[in-house]
């Protein structure tokens, strides 16, 4: 009778929670297995240049937001089928990082993971150490190949995949959706609006405003991890800025991983979220728009000049700085991701499924309808890709939207390579400024075959695509394999399709057709000419069919690691000098005793250079607590966003450089007394050794 009584009300109370709760609580049938993993792979802190804004003088000078990979693997407990989702804290995936991922991964786990399963996606960072990609393009203003990035970059990668891989526990996935605005805008609307007026009419917006979530959680229902998707240039740090940062998407991770792993340091916690990059070839951050810095007019609107030049129109905002600015468009993408996170209600369900195929891109046949087709090209750069974009322009007398290019740079370009009639006709109507498909000389100039790869969970399907697609090529794209899906026998209203960016291999721009006749910075930078975006629409389509067929593909051509050739004129650390009279780590300008909240704290010490040692899964500095008993309690660290370490060269014959850490101190940072600690490293000369060293700043109170 009391059993027959305890299992009515049982059943009542479950019945109740899943009405109220239909999402997690008590659902004890989990239909995936999950694991999760983050680490460090920040780069050298100094002199090497940035990644993305080919600036030469935005080199590395210290670390604002510590770059972190986190992997989430997804297995399907019928087939056993896996599937590694990495989104990493760097500029984008590279084919140079992929091919040695997989073959350390081989080592390690056999052939659990491959090319085949494995998506490492960019967030799009511009403020994080160039020198990761083997291509020559990509590193000219790094000075070549920088190993000490690329190392950090495939180890921590590796590190991440197998935290995630110890890591794996039953679980469930749940999606949601939602309008994100006023956190993104086109900075080509000049191209967009040349695509027909009628698929224009289609949409609100001319960008994306969708972020995708996804809702991990553990057969208990505990959260574990979040990944979502927004498509928005990591561009709210401009090109001035030499502190290493994952930009807004950086700090949107760190704030969603401190709400779940509350008093944990950043990148030590067990919940981790990725925000994930998408279609946001000509999305950028920076929502007060391009204006003329000198007189705050408007820009030019097709070339973005203002008298002419590209140099003084830049788009910025919407904060009082470039700080400021990441700190709200972050915060956004933060807030809506966690509102959409906690109304998460749609639980995948179903096979992990991928697919994935090397694709040679220089010359493929590309059929529109059954009476047009173009084809692809081998890769070139047009004339307005110097004039980079409105996030962060070029120099020279380069401008967007030119379809002619000019006899002098075409005179300079002649000597390094003159592009042949057959590249300039496949190309047209992109003036060629580098011909970098015919040029081999010290090596490739940029990739030619690259990853199409398709992942399946359940009713999600996530299109892994090797470069910066546009808002429309990317809807384009979407509609497309949704359509073959749906031909196929899946429900269009419960498939659900989205671009992961900038993963696996890194082929510039992707523009539809008729933005690219209007030559604007994306146009000029999608290197294998104008047929590209509809190249990618025809494969991603036979990607889709072949998967719900269950047919195989062939591998494709697998493309070269080119480590053996690479450059580099990167310096390295000669050896660490001090003034005479100082040692390091001395305290040089001190703290004072006293501080408010929401101020700044801030001590200088005689410093060695961060390259002897990144300090992977460590810190150069520590903000410490003192307890009761007066021990002293590491509470900040260089990954946090109220800290900067922020290095400086002082002499560089005599190897002498300092070191300011800077803490503003939080809101809800507790009463009591602090100090600041560097931990350096510095090199000996002669015996090149690396020797560490500490140095601790007076104590202060925060009242
Ligand atoms: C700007 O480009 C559009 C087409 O994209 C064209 O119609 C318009 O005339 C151009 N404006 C100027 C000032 O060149
Ligand atoms: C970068 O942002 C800072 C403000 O943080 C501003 O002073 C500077 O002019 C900007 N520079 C460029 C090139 O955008
Ligand atoms: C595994 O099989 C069960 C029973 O057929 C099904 O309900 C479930 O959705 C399947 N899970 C996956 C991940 O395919
Ligand atoms: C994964 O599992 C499904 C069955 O759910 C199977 O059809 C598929 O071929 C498997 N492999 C791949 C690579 O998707
Ligand atoms: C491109 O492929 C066609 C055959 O489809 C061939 O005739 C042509 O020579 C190829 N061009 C190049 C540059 O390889
Ligand atoms: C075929 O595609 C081209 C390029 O998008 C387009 O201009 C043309 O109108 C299309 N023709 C048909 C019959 O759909
Ligand atoms: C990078 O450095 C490591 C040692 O840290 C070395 O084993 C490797 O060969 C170097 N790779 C290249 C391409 O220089
Ligand atoms: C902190 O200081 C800034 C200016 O430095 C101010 O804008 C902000 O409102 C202050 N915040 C708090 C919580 O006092």
């Amino acid at each position: 009778m009391a059993n027959w009584f305890m299992k009515t009300i049982y059943s009542v109370i479950l019945a109740i929670n899943s009405i109220l709760y239909p999402a997690s609580v008590f659902s004890t049938d989990t239909e995936y297995g999950i694991g999760i993993g983050i680490a460090d792979i920040t780069g050298p802190a100094a002199e090497v240049n940035m990644m993305g804004y080919a600036m030469p003088e935005q080199k590395s000078s210290g670390i604002h937001l510590r770059q972190f990979s986190r992997a989430f693997i997804i297995e399907d407990k019928n087939s056993s089928n896996r599937t590694v989702f990495v989104s990493i804290d760097a500029c984008m995936g590279a084919q140079s990082v992929t091919l040695e991922v997989v073959k350390k991964l081989n080592v390690k786990f056999g052939n659990l993971y491959t090319e085949q399963n494995l998506v490492i996606s960019g967030i799009h960072t511009h403020s994080a150490p160039a020198g990761f990609l083997q291509f020559v393009l990509f590193q000219v203003t790094s000075l070549g190949f920088v190993n000490q990035t690329y190392t950090a970059l495939v180890d921590g990668i590796v590190e991440s995949i197998t935290r995630a891989h110890e890591n794996i526990v039953d679980g469930n996935v749940y999606m949601n959706s939602g309008e994100l605005l006023e956190s993104n805008i086109n900075r080509s609307p000049s191209a967009y609006e040349n695509n027909p007026a009628k698929e224009q009419a289609k949409y609100k917006y001319n960008v994306d405003k969708t972020m995708v979530v996804l809702k991990l959680v553990d057969a208990d229902g505990t959260d574990i991890g979040m990944i979502n998707w927004f498509a928005v240039h990591c561009t709210s740090m401009n090109n001035t800025n030499g502190l290493i940062s994952g930009d807004n998407k950086g700090y949107a991770s760190f704030l969603a991983e401190q709400h779940f792993n509350k008093g944990v340091a950043p990148g030590k916690g067990k919940f981790v979220a990725a925000f994930a990059q998408s279609n946001l070839g000509d999305v950028s951050p920076n929502t007060d728009g391009a204006k003329c810095i000198d007189t705050g007019k408007p820009c030019e609107r097709n070339s973005s000049t203002c008298d002419g030049k590209v140099e003084k129109c830049i788009a910025s905002g919407p904060g009082v700085d470039m700080f400021d600015s990441t700190k709200i468009i972050g915060t956004s993408q933060y807030k809506k991701a966690m509102e959409l996170y906690t109304s998460a209600t749609i639980k995948l369900s179903g096979p992990v499924q991928f697919i994935h195929q090397f694709l040679d891109m220089t010359n493929m046949t590309v059929k529109y309808n059954d009476t047009y087709k173009g084809k692809t090209c081998k890769p070139a750069m047009g004339f307005s890709f110097a004039a980079g974009t409105t996030d962060g322009p070029g120099a020279f007398d380069f401008t967007q939207g030119d379809t002619e290019g000019n006899a002098f740079w075409n005179a300079i370009r002649d000597l390094i390579k003159e592009p042949s009639d057959e590249l300039v006709e496949c190309h047209k109507p992109k003036p060629i400024l580098l011909p970098t498909g015919e040029i081999d000389f010290p090596y490739a100039w940029q990739p030619t075959i690259v990853d199409t790869q398709l992942t399946r969970l359940g009713q999600l399907f996530i299109i892994a695509v090797p470069g910066e697609f546009t808002t429309m090529c990317g809807r384009r794209l979407r509609d497309n394999v949704l359509q073959v899906l749906v031909a196929n026998g899946l429900k269009a209203d419960s498939t659900k399709v989205l671009i992961a960016g900038l993963s696996n291999t890194y082929s510039d721009y992707i523009t539809t057709l008729e933005e690219y006749q209007v030559q604007r910075y994306e146009g000029a930078s999608t290197i294998f000419g104008p047929h590209t975006c509809q190249a990618y629409i025809n494969q991603f389509k036979a990607l889709a069919e072949a998967m719900i067929k269950n047919t195989k593909l062939p591998a494709g051509p697998k493309p070269k690691l080119l480590l053996d050739d690479q450059l580099s004129f990167v310096t390295p650390v000669i050896y660490d000098g001090k003034p005479i009279g100082k040692e390091f780590g001395d305290v040089l300008t001190d703290v004072v005793a006293d501080y408010k909240r929401n101020t700044t704290v801030s001590a200088t010490f005689q410093a060695g250079n961060p390259r002897n040692n990144l300090k992977t899964g460590a810190t150069f500095l520590s903000v410490d607590y003192q307890d009761n008993s007066g021990k002293w309690i590491p509470r900040y660290t260089d990954a946090d966003w109220s800290t900067k370490f922020i290095w400086k060269r002082t002499s560089t014959i005599l190897g002498q450089s300092e070191v300011t850490i800077e803490w503003t101190i939080p809101s809800d940072a507790p009463i009591g007394t602090y100090r600041l600690k560097y931990y350096g490293d510095h090199k000996q000369a002669v015996t090149e050794t690396v020797h560490s060293f500490e140095g601790v700043s007076s104590s202060f109170k925060v009242h």
